[in-house]
């Protein structure tokens, strides 16, 4: 499979075959990476624009380079972001997929590519990394004839969070649709037999999977509770999953887990730095969560990552069970 490159950097000085451009639909030009590249490539890629007829969010068009060092630019418009139920995740992955769909069919070999919709267009930056990662490795899966896919990070908070999820092939992508809300229960129920049993017993870990964390109750959550899920997949397997809440200004880490044998791989790290830095994308001043006080591990990772024990609580969960938690707080 092709090599895949994180670079820091302005795209226009890139020495490939081609670059790709974060345009508008009237493809003639604009603001960001748009303006600097019509600057660098001179007034002929407005002439070539000209000549396309725009573009369809999604979609993708190429033309020359011009006076720019690659040969070629390949314009495509990625979907302003509004809150993730206008297939913005979809379109998006559809920027990178028409994008290279296009370079392979011209024989281009190495292809460098901005943060799409992460600018003006206001896409959240973890998870349009983890689309266009996640886009760009499948895609090259099927496609070996290209050699080389650069990411070209212009500010440092894309070039570290690409960098984070690039080394350990982790994707953290957002839970929108049914199919991945019941990819989330189905992980839940094998977590929470594989941790709680030992700890709570069989009776209270069934009663607490169906009432907490079937797929109507993860679904009422993100729909109408103001929940954020998100599946952690490890090369591209489902292996853990990350529920939170924005309340007032803290961030409640409601659900965090990852699955037996995935623990001790890097996965509750990435996990944790991804609620952390979305934390800081909510302007959140801290992080907290309850974990059961028996969840020794648990314990010991929060520790190891900043978290301090804040107090204890026992919460009546119905049926008769209770959970006898400590709180936990990350300070932002
Ligand atoms: N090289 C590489 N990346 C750059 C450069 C550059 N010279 N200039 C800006 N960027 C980065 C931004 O920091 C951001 O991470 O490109 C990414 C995309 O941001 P925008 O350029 O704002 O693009 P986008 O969010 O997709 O919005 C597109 O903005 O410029 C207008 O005409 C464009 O209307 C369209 C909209």
């Amino acid at each position: 499979m092709a090599k895949i490159e994180i670079i820091r950097g302005d795209i226009t000085r890139l020495n490939v075959d081609a670059i790709v451009n974060a345009a508008n639909r009237s493809l003639l030009g604009g603001g960001g990476v748009d303006g600097a590249i019509h600057r660098a490539a001179g007034p002929q890629l407005l002439e070539a624009c000209e000549l396309l007829n725009g573009c369809n969010t999604g979609d993708a068009k190429i033309t020359p380079g011009f006076r720019l060092p690659s040969k070629y630019v390949i314009h495509t418009v990625g979907p302003v972001w509004k809150d993730g139920k206008f297939h913005e995740k979809e379109l998006l992955a559809s920027c990178y997929r028409q994008s290279l769909r296009i370079a392979y069919q011209n024989n281009i070999k190495n292809i460098a590519f901005p943060n799409i919709s992460t600018g003006v267009y206001g896409f959240p930056k973890q998870e349009a990394a983890s689309i266009a990662i996640e886009t760009v490795q499948n895609f090259l899966s099927d496609h070996p004839e290209i050699d080389k896919v650069i990411f070209c990070c212009f500010d440092d908070e894309n070039f570290s969070i690409y960098n984070r999820l690039i080394s350990n092939n982790i994707v953290i992508k957002r839970v929108i649709s049914k199919q991945e809300i019941q990819i989330v229960a189905d992980l839940a129920s094998i977590i929470w037999n594989e941790y709680y049993i030992p700890i709570i017993g069989q009776e209270q870990v069934d009663y607490m999977v169906r009432t907490f964390q079937s797929s109507e109750v993860v679904e009422k959550q993100i729909n109408n509770e103001g929940y954020e899920y998100y599946l952690i997949e490890y090369l591209s397997k489902p292996s853990g999953y990350i529920s939170i809440k924005l309340k007032g200004k803290e961030l409640f880490l409601s659900k965090f887990y990852v699955v037996k044998e995935k623990r001790g791989t890097g996965l509750g790290t990435a996990g944790l730095k991804f609620v952390i830095d979305r934390a800081k994308e909510l302007n959140a001043k801290a992080i907290t969560l309850t974990v059961n006080k028996y969840n020794i591990n648990s314990i010991k990772a929060y520790n190891k990552m900043g978290f301090k024990n804040t107090g204890s609580i026992v919460t009546d969960i119905g049926a008769g069970f209770v959970m006898d938690d400590y709180t936990m707080s990350y300070e932002l």
